[in-house]
């Protein structure tokens, strides 16, 4: 949530700035601003709320800036704003500072330090710059000196960059918790919160940890820890190509993305088999899994409803029992644990704070963590014991689709490969299985159309729906409702086909769509006639059966995959459905409202 760039060198900065701020636009855009020095030494302030769009309106093409820092914002404290968007300027304008992250004794640093200073936003970033004016001001301390005594009084999450007019060839950089990533290159230098922003400029990229402070020229960067004592680490290539972060012929990534999942599947495959072509994990990572009592999955919004799948991928075919968990209330309602635990951190991006505050108290209690994830590097990869990655390539539209995907198939193999070293064996060949799988889902992203017409028909006009199902047809409904929601604003909820006539079937109007998923033999006549129940009443209803399930009339039959693996083949027509839906609302399917696509504060 929220991004950063700093860019210093002797290219045309504003341009590499606004650039790498719209690589980074998934992590908020409710404003932007940047702040550059000219060749004089001179600085320029530009904000705007709203998108990268209209920031790069309002910048003026003829300042000549070679240094600067920017910022799009997801709007924690004070609404969106032009006064509320970073960066911010301490009363002089002498510093300005841009802020990913929470600072939560902003009042109490507010009244101990600032009574005399004019801050002018609700931000809790504000306090920030106007303290280490205060030090230097007050204090007499050098920048450096006084931007390390502002950060050790801030309790909270925070990714930096600071720059100081009266020395206008350096910036200044720190994080706790919120990711952030120094680039590097042939006399310039760069600061970002993912390797996206800045992957033109440079595939060469520092980690910065927390407690360290970062300080920025043209030609250097030296890192040092808050004592002051420097610190030397080298420089990593990141694994990204360019390319892959393009829209192409796509009008939105969520298409893009949604087409790419049969070889995001097969990538997977790929990468998940050895030399013999049998399908393997890493020996350490196998044998804190086989050893362990209970597996413990912890993730939040889809990723959460992967794990779900997981679970009777996990329990079915490699016989551990396993719990899953909303991140968000496990570190704070933690249930009695097992005596050998395992935790399995799912999360595409790797950086969200409510999986990451329980994956810091689990390490705590000294127990075991793998993290399954999109992005080698990110904080829960790196913190995690173990990391299995997902190998979907960049996830640029806020509702993830190949990431659900690329979990599942991912869990899948896990299952495969655990249950086999334990000693459990099936008729079915899991590779044979998933390329299956893989060929179903390009069937049906080949015959878009056909789901184009049903979202008009359906849910062009609706308030709100209902997805239905049993069993894994039901974790599934969770997904295909939160992604309905989330990108087309129509009110969906996911529910346990039996559970509606305890209550909420009384919610059921004349026309409300409610779609049935049955991909589940043992429970497809009772989803079945939950399904009829609710046209008994005035339903739309649309049934998404497997094929050997279905009947004649209903309005999808998605092709025969194992049964097991039917939640990757039954969430490609609901990812459509809420695609279309929010294409005919006219919306920006990429970038829903009040969203960001990495959610890195609690
Ligand atoms: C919905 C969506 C979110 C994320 C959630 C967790 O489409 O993408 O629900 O799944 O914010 O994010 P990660 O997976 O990055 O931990």
């Amino acid at each position: 949530m929220c991004g950063i760039v700093g860019y210093i060198g002797n290219k045309d900065a504003k341009e590499i700035l606004l650039t790498g701020l719209e690589r980074l636009e998934y992590r908020g855009y409710d404003s932007a601003g940047i702040y550059v020095m000219d060749k004089e030494g001179q600085g320029h302030l530009f904000k705007e709320k709203g998108r990268i769009a209209a920031l790069r309106d309002k910048v003026d093409v003829s300042v000549d800036s070679t240094a600067g820092i920017g910022h799009t914002r997801w709007a924690t404290h004070g609404v969106p704003s032009v006064i509320n968007a970073h960066p911010h300027q301490s009363s002089s304008s002498r510093f300005t500072l841009v802020h990913n992250g929470v600072i939560e004794n902003y009042h109490e640093v507010k009244d101990a330090f600032l009574e005399d200073s004019q801050l002018k936003s609700d931000t809790d970033t504000e306090v920030i710059v106007h303290l280490v004016a205060w030090y230097v001001e007050e204090e007499e301390l050098t920048t450096l000196d006084a931007f390390r005594k502002a950060i050790v009084g801030l309790k909270g999450s925070y990714a930096l960059a600071l720059i100081d007019n009266e020395e206008p060839d350096v910036i200044y950089a720190a994080k706790n918790k919120s990711p952030l990533l120094l680039g590097t290159g042939e006399g310039f230098n760069v600061i970002c919160s993912d390797a996206m922003a800045m992957i033109k400029e440079t595939d060469q990229f520092i980690e910065l940890m927390d407690g360290e402070v970062a300080v920025l020229t043209r030609n250097s960067i030296t890192l040092e820890n808050l004592a002051g004592e420097e610190i030397s680490r080298d420089p990593y290539t990141a694994e990204l190509d360019a390319t892959d972060l393009e829209k192409g012929m796509y009008p939105f990534y969520m298409l893009k993305e949604i087409d790419e999942q049969p070889a995001v599947i097969r990538r997977i495959i790929q990468k998940y088999q050895d030399e013999n072509e049998k399908l393997h994990l890493n020996s350490e990572v196998l044998d804190v899994i086989t050893e362990c009592d209970r597996i413990y999955i912890v993730a939040a919004g889809t990723s959460n409803h992967a794990g779900w799948i997981g679970k009777q991928l996990i329990e079915k075919i490699a016989h551990i029992p396993t719990e899953v968990h909303v991140a968000s209330e496990f570190g704070y309602n933690m249930p009695i644990l097992s005596d050998n635990p395992l935790f399995v951190f799912i999360s595409q991006s790797g950086e969200t704070a409510d999986s990451r505050q329980v994956l810091v108290k689990v390490k705590e209690m000294g127990y075991k963590s793998l993290t399954i994830t999109n992005v080698a590097g990110s904080t829960l990869s790196r913190e995690a014991d173990h990391t299995l990655l997902l190998h979907a390539g960049p996830e640029i539209a806020v509702a993830s689709t190949k990431a659900y995907t690329a979990q599942i198939a991912v869990l899948a193999i896990l299952s495969e490969v655990v249950g086999k070293a334990k000693g459990f064996t099936h008729e079915s060949d899991m590779i044979q299985d998933l390329g299956i799988a893989a060929n179903a889902i390009q069937s049906i992203v080949d015959n878009k159309e056909h789901i184009e017409q049903l979202a008009s028909e359906y849910l062009s006009i609706s308030r709100n729906a209902f997805y239905i199902g049993r069993s894994m047809d039901y974790y599934v409904s969770q997904e295909a409702a939160l992604k309905l929601k989330e990108i087309s604003y129509v009110q969906t909820e996911g529910f346990a086909a039996g559970e509606l006539k305890h209550g909420t079937i009384a919610l059921i109007e004349e026309g409300t769509p409610v779609i049935a998923i049955v991909t589940v033999e043992s429970v497809a006549g009772h989803t079945r006639g939950n399904l009829q129940e609710t046209q008994a009443r005035g339903a739309h209803t649309m049934v998404m059966a497997m094929e050997g399930l279905d009947r004649p009339g209903d309005q999808i039959v998605i092709p025969r995959v194992n049964p097991l693996l039917s939640a990757l083949v039954s969430v490609i027509p609901t990812q459509l459905l809420a695609y279309y839906c929010s294409l005919h609302r006219g919306n920006d399917v990429d970038k829903p409202r009040n969203l960001a696509k990495s959610v890195t504060v609690e």
